[in-house]
């Protein structure tokens, strides 16, 4: 291993979400953090040294987006997902859910249905009800711990009014990675019903061993034309702080539209000078370290689908094919979801993302983020099997 993903890196006081809001958002500063999406990792060096050499620089006036950027976002998106994307298609925003509300103020109307596949990533609802736009569901089958679409029902959802559907792509929080084949019936649905998909795609350079992430868009021609798709380094390099993300939008005139909305009516057009930097670094030289964090992110994810099956008996891991998010089943344990909450609070002492949350099919379950050094996570871990064998013995 040439990266130290075992070092521990101290968070608090560093206006970490995850780390320094517990008290803010659990109540309690007293708590190991396993939930928001960031890992507990330092980024690439190749990556923190570009950041230092421009921050010793000293001038940080406004930045336009040079060449290398989008050159390296896209070579970098060809070796790895096999898809030849242009420069003129990709759209640089602050951020992945930016980028949705944007799409859902550009392509849809007040009153109009936006679909999405439950349970999901919360954010997606409040863009959806802060944009005055109405939810339809369409629940994901969950069968022999494996989580599916339902084609049948989707296809009944969609009515005139389901202009745009939001695809998690792969899944957060179930952890799929869509096959082509799932992906291209979605596709052929939606094509035949007029619905535009926007395909998150954040987290498509987090897959496990077996697996291999399709982007919606590469399909077919038909299928690019109706699709939004949303990439970021910030999941994979761990920048999400320096809020850079790139949305690809093949149809020329669903681009001028969302390129409208963005540059425009909201004025997003400049970036943030270490976002770009970062970006570029990372596409550029992020490979090696990236294999190796993934190889990383697989062992703790077999390491806490073992551990929780062999020692704590009630709870059933749904094991992800990509994302660094294990979705956790209690339903085994009969406890409605406030009772599973003050347990893992209050008890175990450990925040995770609160199933019902995350909509329909979420009551009853938990995300747990491993993204950490495996101490942490052995301590998490026994936190909550310690937090279930003492509610057991009474
Ligand atoms: C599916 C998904 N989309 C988007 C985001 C956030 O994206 P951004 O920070 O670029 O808005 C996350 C973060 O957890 C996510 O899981």
């Amino acid at each position: 291993m040439r990266y130290d993903f075992d070092r521990i890196v101290d968070r608090r006081g560093t206006s970490s979400y995850k780390w320094d809001m517990l008290e803010e958002i659990f109540g309690s500063d007293d708590l190991l953090p396993m939930w928001v999406a960031d890992m507990d990792f330092r980024s690439p060096p190749a990556l923190i040294e570009a950041l230092t050499e421009r921050a010793k620089h000293g001038v940080f006036g406004y930045t336009a987006r040079n060449d290398g950027f989008y050159q390296s976002f896209i070579d970098w998106v060809k070796v790895r997902h096999d898809w030849d994307i242009k420069r003129k298609w990709i759209i640089a925003s602050p951020g992945v859910v930016p980028s949705i509300a944007i799409a859902v103020q550009a392509f849809t109307k007040p009153g109009e249905k936006v679909l999405l596949q439950t349970p999901v990533y919360y954010p997606f609802f409040d863009v959806i009800k802060n944009n005055n736009r109405e939810l339809a569901v369409n629940e994901l089958r969950y069968s022999n711990g494996r989580y599916e679409m339902d084609f049948d029902s989707l296809e009944k959802e969609i009515d005139d009014k389901t202009k745009l559907l939001i695809l998690c792509s792969p899944h957060n929080p179930v952890g799929r990675v869509w096959t082509k084949d799932e992906l291209k019936t979605l596709g052929e649905i939606c094509l035949r019903k007029g619905v535009i998909v926007l395909s998150d795609e954040i987290h498509s350079d987090i897959v496990y061993s077996g697996s291999k992430h399709t982007p919606f868009a590469k399909i077919s021609e038909e299928l690019s034309e109706i699709s939004i798709t949303c990439m970021a380094p910030s999941k994979t390099f761990n920048i999400a702080g320096l809020e850079t993300s790139l949305t690809i939008v093949p149809n020329s005139k669903l681009r001028k539209v969302f390129e409208n909305r963005l540059y425009d009516q909201l004025f997003m057009r400049l970036g943030n000078i270490f976002g770009i930097n970062a970006t570029e670094m990372a596409y550029r030289h992020g490979k090696e370290w990236l294999d190796e964090l993934l190889e990383y992110l697989e062992r703790n994810r077999d390491y806490a689908v073992k551990y929780i099956n062999e020692n704590i008996p009630g709870i059933k891991p749904v094991k992800p094919e990509g994302t660094y998010l294990l979705w956790l089943d209690f339903r085994g344990l009969g406890m409605n979801d406030n009772e599973i909450r003050n347990l893992l609070l209050h008890r175990a002492k450990v925040a995770l993302g609160h199933g019902p949350i995350f909509g329909k099919g979420g009551e009853g379950f938990q995300r747990l983020n491993f993204a950490c050094p495996r101490t942490l996570l052995e301590k998490g871990l026994a936190k909550i099997e310690k937090a279930m064998r003492e509610l057991r013995d009474g």
